[in-house]
């Protein structure tokens, strides 16, 4: 079956961005001079999906804003013969079909998950996190669909970790199959490093079968008092195949401020208009 609908959960507090995220959400914060989200949404457009839902959530009205026309924009752009940046904002209403639906209190991943109940209908969806952001040769999606079509299951993007981070994610245990899938056993959310199983842990990007919103309907709330999506994927391999794919790429974990910080910097240099005076700026840092 073909994976034609991706979810984009957006619905989060952004606690770890306060005071920046408490009127701006923190899907609207910029590497360089884009929105996080568009680097996400434009992950899903280079991946083959033409349909995408954004979760969204309370001050979330600047990412519809964003992906819809802005009329007097573009004819002051016009008149003012700013073509190339014209033809930029223009791009972005034109993207993609983007639906957005509300989460009404922020209940945790696995409850805005849920929220996509209807839109998604019977057929298995993509899931992608905006708080990882995913630079590879092959877009992360379209290598996690690659591996759906190969197996036909819900599809867990993974990668290791460093131990002393396990606890910030959902970790995976299970049977290696090969270099890069894994038989998935059990999950656990966000483990004590000595409790945890592996250090190979979900990093924001899923194919999920629709078999998880039977699941989600039930399932309780878990660690930090939210409905974990997690929580819901253990229950899911119980039922089904589920497998994680170490996807190929530097992921950058744009929700933490030491992430945002490493992103930023990267692309930045990897820019043809900024990275000769970044380099040249950079070079004049005493780092001492
Ligand atoms: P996080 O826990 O990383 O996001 O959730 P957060 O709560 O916004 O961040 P902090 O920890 O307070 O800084 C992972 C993803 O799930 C979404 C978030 O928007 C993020 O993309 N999410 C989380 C929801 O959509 N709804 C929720 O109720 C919780």
């Amino acid at each position: 079956m073909k994976i034609k609908k991706a979810v984009i959960p957006a619905a989060g507090l952004g606690t770890r961005f306060l005071p920046a995220t408490k009127a701006i959400p923190k899907e609207m914060l910029p590497l360089v001079d884009k929105p996080t989200i568009q680097y996400i949404v434009e992950e899903v457009i280079a991946s083959g999906i033409e349909d995408v839902l954004i979760i969204t959530g309370r001050n979330k009205g600047s990412i519809e804003e964003h992906f819809d026309r802005a009329v007097e924009l573009e004819d002051n752009l016009e008149k003012t013969h700013k073509e190339e940046l014209l033809e930029e904002v223009r791009k972005i209403s034109k993207m993609i079909n983007i639906h957005t639906v509300r989460q009404k209190d922020p209940l945790g991943l696995g409850h805005a998950v849920y929220c996509a109940k209807s839109f998604v209908g019977n057929e298995p969806f993509a899931v992608l996190l905006g708080d990882d952001v995913v630079d590879s040769k092959k877009p992360c999606l379209k290598q996690m669909i690659e591996m759906f079509e190969e197996y036909n299951s819900t599809i867990l993007g993974v990668q290791p970790v460093a131990w002393e981070n396990v606890n910030k994610y959902g970790i995976v245990s299970g049977e290696k199959l090969n270099d890069k899938i894994y038989t998935v056993k059990d999950l656990v959310e966000k483990p004590a490093m000595e409790k945890a199983p592996t250090n190979i842990a979900i990093l924001g990007r899923y194919i999920i079968t629709p078999k998880i919103f039977e699941i989600l309907e039930n399932t309780k709330k878990g660690v930090g008092g939210e409905i974990q999506l997690t929580d819901g994927l253990k229950d899911l391999c119980n039922i089904e195949d589920v497998f994680a794919y170490i996807f190929e790429g530097r992921r950058y974990d744009v929700g933490s401020k030491i992430g945002f910080l490493e992103a930023t910097v990267d692309f930045a240099l990897k820019r043809d208009d900024l990275r000769d005076s970044f380099k040249a700026y950079l070079r004049t840092i005493n780092l001492d």
